[in-house]
């Protein structure tokens, strides 16, 4: 989880890597656009006039994609607690997740529709002390578990970055508590050495 972002290992990294050069070239805002096209390839995520709900959105890859992929029939409501770019199409709500009155301006923005997907690629802050980093990652997981079961439709999907470690099984356990089938996948944008994952939850059971 750890990313040292300011040596010079860690800035020649980035500059070598792969999918920071293709984010470039195609006009992606992140590289971890690419762990969501490879994991949509892979599974299916994101479909044509979905209603999508991006958590932790900033800067907006992994929204660019989405909106492509849902086409104009579709929509994507991003929400981070860092500002994000406008993006044509994508509805963009400021604000920190952990805080109840973003989860009501949430629902209030998506109008009375429920979503089809929430997608959450959120990590928090990284203060190097990895037991208090683990527990606030796993916070936000709960966090996104909760906000998926609050704004899903029956049926409905739920793609989540977890950070393996202390409290991943009981966010698994939460999870397959409220969906029919989990998956987990590694993307290959993903780095090895990151103890991210991502869990693809489906059939949403709402009750
Ligand atoms: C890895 S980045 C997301 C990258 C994004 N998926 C993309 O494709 O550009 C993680 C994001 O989680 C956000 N985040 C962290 N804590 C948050 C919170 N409490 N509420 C909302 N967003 C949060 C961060 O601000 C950061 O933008």
């Amino acid at each position: 989880m750890v990313r040292h972002k300011h040596s010079k290992q860690w800035l020649r990294d980035h500059a070598d890597d792969e999918f920071v050069r293709r984010a470039r070239q195609e006009g992606y805002r992140s590289r971890a656009a690419y762990k969501l096209r490879e994991i949509d390839e892979r599974h299916r995520v994101l479909r044509r006039d979905m209603i999508v709900v991006d958590l932790g959105a900033s800067p907006g890859g992994w929204s660019q994609y989405a909106r492509q992929k849902v086409g104009a029939g579709g929509r994507v409501v991003a929400q981070d607690i860092l500002p994000m770019e406008p993006l044509p199409g994508v509805d963009f709500l400021l604000g920190d997740i952990r805080d109840p009155a973003v989860l009501d301006l949430l629902i209030t923005s998506l109008s009375g529709a429920s979503a089809d997907l929430v997608i959450s690629d959120m990590s928090p802050n990284i203060s190097g002390d990895r037991v208090s980093d683990q527990a606030r990652a796993g916070q936000l997981g709960e966090l996104a578990v909760e906000v998926a079961a609050t704004v899903l439709a029956p049926g409905g999907q739920l793609l989540l970055k977890v950070f393996q470690g202390e409290g991943t099984g009981e966010l698994r356990r939460q999870m397959a508590r409220r969906f029919d089938k989990l998956v987990t996948c590694k993307p290959r944008a993903s780095r090895t050495k990151s103890r991210e994952i991502y869990v693809f939850a489906k059939g949403f059971q709402a009750n």
